[in-house]
């Protein structure tokens, strides 16, 4: 499987912010926002990653990642010229899927709870095996700003609706997607919605047609923001701040999870600490270097 990270658009719900940064740069709380989608991925168990962006954006976005390999990855770009949609986001990224299915994840989205992984993991696996699609939902208070998922009595999904004035039900359809390889035709017959976008609502509403969508519902125990606006990115920072600091683990910590997942030695780990040792990032990393072995 391979990852899709979406990390272009104008971000202009967080203006004047973004006027001259893209959104996935600036930090929630002590890392960039664009690690803590990375870092899902990574989660999953993937290790090969293309990365969705603006022409401008490339060299950052390389300075963050560059090819992948200190993290014990490859990571890839692909340009998309113009901001028209996830879905169109997400046909650039064709030719490095390689007839693989895909998990494609906004970066703007974070997601928190427990046994996390472990959801990931078995999302995957149901796609590499079954095929079809798996996305999850999340009880909000504003489902009209969302992708609305609307389920029958026995947890069937019934319908999905991008930003509808008047939501089904209160469940949002989040930003994580694991499709099998059919979601690039499906994304090519996708038209144009009112806003002009192709929209990723339609790829999930061609799985839902032919029977092959799942719907997970994220129960409560979880946390999901999309930090697309200013005050959910606010609320995010808080909530990412309150939570490391409590427990003192960090959430979106990629070397940390490079590690844990064998794809870097301690060495490593040790040399992508070291620009980073004023911080107390930079501490934590040595400080799991230091434990006895990863867990
Ligand atoms: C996009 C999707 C929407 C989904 C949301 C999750 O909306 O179109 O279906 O619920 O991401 O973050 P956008 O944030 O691009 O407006």
């Amino acid at each position: 499987m391979v990852g899709v990270l979406l990390g272009g658009g104008t971000g202009s719900r967080l203006y004047p912010v973004t006027f001259a940064v893209n959104k996935h740069f600036i930090p929630i709380y002590n890392k960039p926002m664009v690690y803590y989608s990375f870092s899902i991925l990574m989660l999953a168990g993937i290790r090969e990653v293309v990365i969705v962006c603006s022409p401008g954006d490339l060299d950052g976005y390389r300075k963050l990642f560059g090819d992948g390999s200190k993290l014990g990855m490859k990571v890839e770009y692909a340009v998309q010229e113009e901001p028209k949609g996830l879905a169109d986001g997400l046909l650039k990224a064709e030719e490095f899927a390689r007839g693989e299915p895909v998990c494609l994840v906004l970066g703007d989205n974070v997601f928190y709870g427990h046994e996390l992984q472990e959801l990931l993991r078995e999302a995957r696996k149901k796609v590499e095996t079954e095929g079809g699609a798996v996305i999850f939902a999340y009880h909000v208070k504003d489902p009209e700003m969302f992708g609305v998922v609307e389920f029958d009595e026995e947890g069937n999904v019934v319908s999905i609706e991008e930003k509808p004035k008047n939501p089904k039900s209160s469940y949002a359809v989040t930003g994580l997607y694991f499709y099998d390889n059919t979601c690039f035709e499906k994304a090519k017959r996708v038209k144009p919605s009112d806003r002009g976008e192709l929209e990723i609502t339609s790829v999930n509403e061609e799985y839902l047609k032919e029977g092959s969508l799942k719907v997970k519902p994220l129960r409560r125990g979880f946390a999901w923001f999309d930090a697309g606006t200013h005050d959910s990115f606010l609320k995010a920072g808080e909530f990412i701040a309150t939570i490391e600091k409590r427990t003192g683990y960090m959430i979106g910590c990629i070397e940390e999870i490079a590690y844990r997942n064998g794809w870097i030695d301690r060495e490593q780990l040790i040399k992508l600490a070291e620009p980073l040792r004023k911080t107390d990032y930079g501490r934590y990393l040595l400080t799991i270097a230091e434990e006895e072995g990863a867990f």
